[in-house]
């Protein structure tokens, strides 16, 4: 049986990772934060099981600004495969912290990278680059286009990927970057544009709520299905040596334009219901991502294989769901509306 660590496996992308994984019979350990809430949500469904000594997920109390844990982790589970998703991941936040998201988002990945040259573990490594790192440069942006990061998180993705690549020069380490575009899902955090806009659109339809506040609308994103993209993460540490791939569907669509559809598909008005606050601009935006996805079509086998429409049911379905709990909720006058702490 294979054995996985996971970083950022409570967050969207690990916990379908984690479910991939145990569905090809790895063994999985996770890195995990102390919250004074709950926070795996996500990830619950796969160890209802917990107390199963057949158990196969494992979590691990630590944080990416700790390298002796990471060092600890590494030589005490002996991996076959990292997947290093761990990081602040927030670009409007990393603005508000740029130095904390220069110490998980990029340094984290060298303390990982470290753990396993000096414990000498033979493990693959994955890294979760970004199309973030694009920021300026003009679409398609594929493997050989320059970066021109627009962001502190980006900068921070920016100096992770070459670490990643000078360990693997250096040290020779099976390690990747996957240059992903954006993914989403019903697991997406609320406070990611798409997410943001189908749950809140949802309760509005459920008369939970009636303003949606948004920032910029004109920006564009190549937007696909998080469930098909941990898959090409798979698939990167699978090949017989490493290499960087770029992760996208190739189309790109602005946020006005997931708003409309959101909107229409709900039978709603748009006009009545979003405004503009200015709160959500960024000092510097990226204004479009458009990705080329052809390397790690050709040499993967790899497609994504929800369109943006479904990706946009698929949402809108999940997010109807909790709209309706809620409203039951409310009604029974077991909670009152939560208004959330903008981001
Ligand atoms: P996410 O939902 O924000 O999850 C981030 C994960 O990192 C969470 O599990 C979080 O733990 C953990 N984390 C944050 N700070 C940490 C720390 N100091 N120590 C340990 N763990 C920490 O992100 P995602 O969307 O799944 O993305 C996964 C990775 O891919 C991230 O590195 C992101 O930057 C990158 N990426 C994402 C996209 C995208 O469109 N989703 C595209 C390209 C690259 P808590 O649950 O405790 O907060
Ligand atoms: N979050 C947010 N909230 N974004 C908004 C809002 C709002 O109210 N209004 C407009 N936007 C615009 C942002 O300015 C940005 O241009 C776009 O919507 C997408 O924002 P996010 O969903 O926050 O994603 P992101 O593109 O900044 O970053 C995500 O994708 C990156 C890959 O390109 C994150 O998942 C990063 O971790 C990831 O690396």
């Amino acid at each position: 049986m294979k054995k996985a660590f996971i970083t950022g496996i409570t967050g969207q992308d690990g916990s379908y990772l984690a479910e991939l994984l145990l569905g090809k019979n790895y063994e999985i350990h996770g890195l995990i934060r102390r919250s004074s809430t709950f926070n795996t949500d996500r990830i619950d469904h796969l160890y209802k099981d917990f107390h199963d000594p057949e158990a196969r997920v494992y979590l691990h109390y630590g944080d990416l600004s700790v390298s002796g844990q990471l060092t600890d982790f590494s030589y005490n589970i002996k991996p076959d495969e990292i997947y290093h998703l761990g990081a602040q991941s927030h670009v409007r936040v990393s603005f508000d912290m740029p130095e904390y998201t220069g110490d998980v988002t990029g340094l984290g990945t060298l303390r990982i990278l470290e753990a396993i040259r000096k414990t000498g573990i033979k493990t693959r490594f994955y890294q979760a680059s970004s199309s973030e790192m694009f920021g300026a440069a003009p679409p398609l942006q594929n493997e050989l286009t320059p970066f021109q990061p627009r962001s502190p998180y980006a900068v921070a993705k920016v100096y992770a990927y070459y670490m990643v690549k000078n360990y693997r020069d250096a040290y020779r380490l099976f390690a990747c970057n996957g240059i992903l575009f954006n993914h989403e899902s019903p697991r997406r955090g609320e406070t990611f544009v798409t997410r943001k806009i189908t749950r809140t659109a949802t309760q509005i339809k459920m008369g939970l709520k009636d303003k949606l506040y948004l920032g910029n609308l004109e920006a564009k994103r190549d937007w696909g299905y998080a469930g098909d993209y941990v898959e090409a993460m798979w698939r990167m540490l699978q090949e017989d040596s490493p290499d960087d791939y770029v992760i996208a569907t190739g189309e790109t669509h602005s946020v006005r334009e997931f708003v409309e559809k959101v909107f229409t598909k709900l039978d709603l008005d748009d006009k009545k219901h979003v405004f503009i606050d200015a709160r959500y601009f960024r000092p510097t935006e990226v204004d479009i991502l458009q990705g080329d996805a052809s390397k790690a079509r050709q040499r993967l086998g790899w497609r994504p294989k929800v369109s943006f429409d479904q990706l946009i049911d698929m949402m809108i379905e999940a997010d109807m769901e909790i709209a309706k709990k809620e409203k039951t909720l409310m009604e029974a006058g077991y909670i009152d509306q939560k208004n959330r702490c903008p981001a």
